[in-house]
């Protein structure tokens, strides 16, 4: 979500004249914030702190604030920090390039009830793959989540205007969309919206995000079964494994609830990987509460998940709940966590081995730059060299600028030959000459 708010702000200081580059060089910084956990906010006041020597070295320099922190802190940023020029709150982003005109100490952070109407200019720096709003704010109050209080209420986006969006990506040569929410299922019909997309021409992949568990509908699992274009992927946060928590996080269902959607989920789609989000340490999580949470990931066998301690949020019910897990506790429980899914995920990865899949090429491998990586279908991250048929040695990895083109945003077939943890690896001689 915060990175394709950041592509919008861009694109909409670029139609303003702008243009983005290093920060070296810059008349202005954009700092597009997160408040969800606590360090997240503790990165940006580190990074606030950076920025503020840079501006007694170059005062002419302008600085916004954007996103959460800019919605929770609002004006009160400008006594904390003086250096702050614009603070921006989530729901106002349309307005940066008419503040930022301004001579500064500006705050835009009304509700903004319009947004859902608003057509906003991205500036993406992807080439194959784009992220498309689908709806703003959030309804839910998780007892645990500052989101509602940010973004504000639900407003979902006409869907004229999505597919109207998803057209013009495809025209440019985009491979795949994924469509954003807080909670992408609340959308009114959104498997309809699912067949409108699936129906535009040059699209190959769809994908959305977040789904919550109690709005995940019987229509949605048929269009996941029926649209070939909708990937076969749903991360559907759990956060934890016992129902008596889940009722105090305020999350409206059962574990048995959830299990039973995501085995409707594997029964109608059966090669889809399901990836949840675990909170450990939930004010009054016991050790039987957290075993209920082992044993979940035992039974659900996820293919990824991403754990996190609870993180009080100011203004949140639970931030004043009784019961809380002392730090060192939930730290314990997380590693727990995270081992047993690591042993699973390379359980259910290894039985990629041998395979040959799709995948859509992102650019170059973060871990070795000689390499490609992308993902498939699934979700799953691909690491592989190409070959070069030209090389006295036989396969050779490809190097940037060699004689066979990265076709950065094409689908290629690339063999498995290796599972790893949190990724795969492509065998060498198998790039995309299929
Ligand atoms: N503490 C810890 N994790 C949180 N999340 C949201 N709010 C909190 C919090 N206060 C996690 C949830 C959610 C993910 C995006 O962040 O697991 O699914
Ligand atoms: Fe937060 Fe819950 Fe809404 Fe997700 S569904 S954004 S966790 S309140």
């Amino acid at each position: 979500m915060n990175i394709h708010d950041s592509e919008k702000m861009a694109g909409l200081l670029e139609a303003g004249g702008l243009t983005a580059g290093e920060e070296k060089d810059a008349d202005l910084i954009v700092l597009n914030t997160c408040s969800i956990r606590e360090k997240a906010e503790q990165k940006f006041l580190s990074e606030l702190g950076r920025l503020r020597a840079l501006k007694k070295k170059r005062p002419s320099l302008r600085l916004a604030v954007a996103g959460c922190i800019a919605q929770q802190m609002g004006a009160e940023l400008f006594k904390r920090a003086p250096h702050v020029d614009y603070v921006i709150g989530p729901q106002n982003i349309h307005a940066i390039g008419a503040i930022t005109r301004e001579r500064g100490g500006i705050a835009a952070l009304g509700e903004n009830p319009d947004i859902a109407g608003m057509e906003l200019p991205a500036l993406r720096k992807e080439k194959g793959r784009a992220w498309v709003n689908i709806m703003y704010g959030c309804n839910n109050f998780c007892s645990y989540c500052i989101v509602p209080y940010t973004r504000g209420r639900e407003r979902y986006r006409p869907a004229g205007n999505i597919l109207r969006e998803i057209k013009s990506l495809a025209g440019e040569g985009f491979k795949e969309v994924t469509l954003l929410g807080q909670n992408v299922n609340s959308y009114p019909d959104f498997p309809c919206l699912l067949r409108g997309a699936d129906a535009v021409e040059g699209l190959e992949r769809i994908r959305f995000v977040t789904s919550h568990p109690k709005d995940l509908s019987e229509g949605l699992i048929r269009a996941m079964r029926e649209l070939p274009k909708v990937c076969e992927h749903i991360h559907l946060p759990l956060q934890s494994g016992s129902t008596r928590a889940l009722a105090l996080m305020n999350r409206g269902y059962s574990y048995d609830d959830y299990k039973a959607k995501a085995e409707r989920l594997r029964e109608a789609v059966p090669e889809i990987a399901i990836t949840s989000d675990i909170i450990t340490g939930f004010p009054g999580e016991t050790g039987k509460d957290h075993e209920e949470t082992v044993r979940a990931l035992k039974e659900m066998e996820f293919d990824g998940i991403f754990a996190f301690k609870f993180s009080p949020r100011p203004g949140t019910p639970a931030a004043s709940m009784d019961g809380k897990v002392p730090e060192h506790v939930k730290a314990e429980r997380l590693r727990d966590l995270l081992s047993l899914q690591d042993e699973i995920t390379l359980r259910k990865n290894k039985r990629l081995e041998g395979a040959t899949v799709e995948v859509l090429v992102e650019g170059k491998s973060e871990t070795d730059p000689d390499k490609l990586a992308g993902r498939t279908r699934t979700n799953k991250i691909v690491n592989w060299g190409q070959a070069r048929p030209a090389a006295k040695r036989g396969y050779e990895p490809l190097r940037h600028g060699d004689c066979e083109p990265i076709r950065i945003g094409e689908l290629v077939s690339v063999k498995i030959i290796r599972a790893l943890r949190h990724s795969l690896e492509g065998n060498p001689g198998r790039g995309d000459e299929e």
